[in-house]
């Protein structure tokens, strides 16, 4: 579950290009009719969640979002292709098992399709048709899988004057084409939303991400039949990145429920089950076993490690086809109701996730995260520190948990290992804040904020969303939301939360700077943000090529600058609220 991401505008050369920038093609899906949902949500602005955060239509809960997206990972079938391949006649052969819904090819050392039947059965039919391959002196193992190969009966008939088809981009966009399409755009709002719109996992890649864990599912339901993969993390909380890795929990919370409901009469049967000492010994049973399962028999599933020993035991793998990264672990429902969290966050005002995807971004660039686990701090603990700095905006733009569990009725009462998760769960009984900061003032004001944050006595805590004093001596105190005595960010050391308030800072007079006399967008100085995700304090180059007094320093003139008269109005020209206030 580490942070992972590309190295972004790492080293880039300072001159800028300023060449027309072509915007990507976005490919479309399949089936007119089918797909109207899809292609509205291709067409949301960045900054909207899955279900749309700023048009008026009433906003799906999570857990809809989820069940409709599992429900159709299992009409969904992945299909290695031939390299070259007819497009209209792969639909047509495949139509013969029953109406497709929508579907995409993309590329992954192989050309691959995700196809979307519009009935389960379909997948049956298709299964039914389909053989076990014979590779001579190997012997294969039989599985029948949603992963199928296609083969050409005849390659040279099938493919002459054939265009390839059109595949869906699974990866982030290399660093100096997002480069250049930050510095072409209008402002610093405009430069944050260009960088979500374009880092954010797009229609394509969450249903891969969905099929991933469908066909996980699969594997771990020849054990658990009535079993789910959910996943969580960033690939549902709406801050996830292309190339992000896939968090999945096997639920086995449902087997065996049913029967409690019906039981009746005088007579309770129960299964008949071994017993271990603990849960955890018990999670390290079941993920040993899949993780077996995974290794001899998966289709796809590659470099199987169990890390049976970690605080959460986990099995980690590489799912070949999709390319994702793979964490599997058991019962997380605490995980997941965080992931739930985030998602409301990130759904409430399309500022969120523009401000949380620039900060893992700028995070990323410095070095600040890692894909390796260590003393940094996590993509997680960043999230939860923009979410409580935009708790403490005057007014603010994000309520506190405990005001959301006030809104929760009593279905949404959520008791998980005696920790209470309870929130309202449906987005439109939240109010909208009435604060229109720019994201700019926004960008700034965190920077600054963190950078002058008492982090040797206070912990940041967005359940009460107020500093508190730190119950305990880490560097770095975030509370966990649910499990309110843990601390997320135990592992950061003292040296790594220097680095980020030094760099913090040294981000907010760059800000600051170019208020003054900012670069002019048609020039070749990278400027905004372009210029905040080019390394600076780490090798010793400056951000942009300013001079700058050491971080103490720039603290005290940032200092002196809020407090002089030229800054007494924000972007809004209204008062800016002290972010101490
Ligand atoms: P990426 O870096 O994009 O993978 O972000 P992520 O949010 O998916 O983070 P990660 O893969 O590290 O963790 C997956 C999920 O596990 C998070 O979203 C949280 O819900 C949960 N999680 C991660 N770290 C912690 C932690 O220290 N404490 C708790 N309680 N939950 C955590
Ligand atoms: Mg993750």
């Amino acid at each position: 579950m580490a942070a992972r991401g590309v190295g972004l505008l790492t080293r880039l050369p300072l001159c800028v290009q300023r060449s027309p920038v072509q915007r990507p093609v976005r490919r479309l899906l399949s089936y007119p009719g089918t797909v109207a949902a899809d292609l509205r949500r291709e067409e949301q602005p960045a900054g909207s969640a899955e279900t749309g955060s700023e048009d008026r239509t009433p906003k799906k809960r999570f857990c809809e979002v989820q069940s409709e997206r599992r429900e159709q990972a299992q009409r969904t079938v992945l299909i290695h292709c031939p390299s070259k391949i007819s497009e209209k006649r792969f639909l047509k052969y495949l139509s013969q098992h029953g109406p497709i819904n929508n579907h995409f090819f993309y590329e992954s050392f192989g050309l691959y399709a995700v196809v979307e039947f519009h009935q389960k059965e379909s997948v049956a039919s298709l299964q039914s048709v389909t053989r076990t391959p014979s590779l001579g002196a190997e012997a294969a193992i039989p599985f029948r899988s949603r992963y199928f190969s296609l083969k050409l009966k005849n390659p040279s008939n099938q493919t002459s004057g054939q265009p390839s088809v059109q595949c869906s981009n699974q990866s982030s966009p290399a660093s100096r084409k997002l480069f250049d399409l930050l510095c072409c755009a209008e402002n610093v709002d405009d430069q944050l939303n260009t960088l979500t719109k374009e880092l954010q996992l797009t229609e394509e890649n969450t249903r891969l991400r969905h099929l991933t864990c469908s066909l996980i599912e699969d594997v771990a339901a020849a054990y658990f039949p009535d079993c789910a993969i959910r996943p969580f993390g960033s690939s549902v909380n709406s801050f996830g990145k292309l190339g992000c890795d896939l968090d999945m929990f096997l639920d086995l919370d449902d087997i065996g429920k049913f029967s409690a409901h019906k039981a009746s009469g005088n007579f309770l049967m129960e299964f008949q089950v071994k017993n271990v000492p603990s849960e955890r010994i018990a999670s390290q049973k079941i993920l040993s076993v899949i993780g077996e399962c995974l290794d001899h028999f998966g289709p796809g599933c590659v470099g199987v490690q169990k890390i049976l020993n970690a605080r959460c035991p986990l099995v980690r793998f590489s799912h070949q086809a999709s390319g994702f990264q793979c964490d599997l672990t058991t019962n997380n429902r605490i995980a997941l109701r965080s992931s739930e969290l985030l998602y409301i966050y990130g759904a409430l005002d399309s500022r969120v996730r523009a401000l949380v995807f620039t900060v893992r971004c700028w995070a990323r660039a410095h070095s600040l995260t890692s894909s390796i686990p260590g003393a940094w701090i996590t993509n997680f603990s960043l999230t939860i520190m923009v979410i409580f700095f935009l708790q403490r905006r005057s007014p603010p733009i994000l309520p506190t948990l405990d005001y959301l569990k006030t809104l929760a009725d009593a279905e949404d009462k959520c008791i998980i290992e005696g920790h209470n998760c309870t929130f309202v769960r449906d987005l439109n009984k939240i109010k909208p804040s009435g604060n229109t900061e720019t994201l700019e003032l926004l960008l700034k004001e965190f920077f600054e904020y963190f950078g002058n944050f008492a982090f040797n006595k206070n912990s940041i805590n967005i359940r009460q969303g107020k500093e508190q004093n730190k119950p305990e001596s880490s560097p770095l105190h975030i509370q966990n939301p649910f499990e309110t005595s843990l601390n997320i960010s135990k592992n950061v050391s003292q040296s790594q939360l220097q680095k980020f308030v030094d760099l913090a800072r040294e981000s907010a007079w760059i800000l600051h700077q170019e208020d003054k006399g900012r670069p002019s967008p048609s020039g070749n100085q990278p400027w905004g943000l372009a210029a905040l995700l080019l390394p600076s304090v780490a090798n010793g180059v400056s951000l942009a090529k300013k001079k700058k007094p050491a971080s103490e320093r720039i603290k005290n003139l940032l200092e002196s600058i809020k407090s002089g008269p030229e800054n007494s109005t924000n972007t809004n020209g209204k008062r800016a609220a002290s972010p101490q206030s």
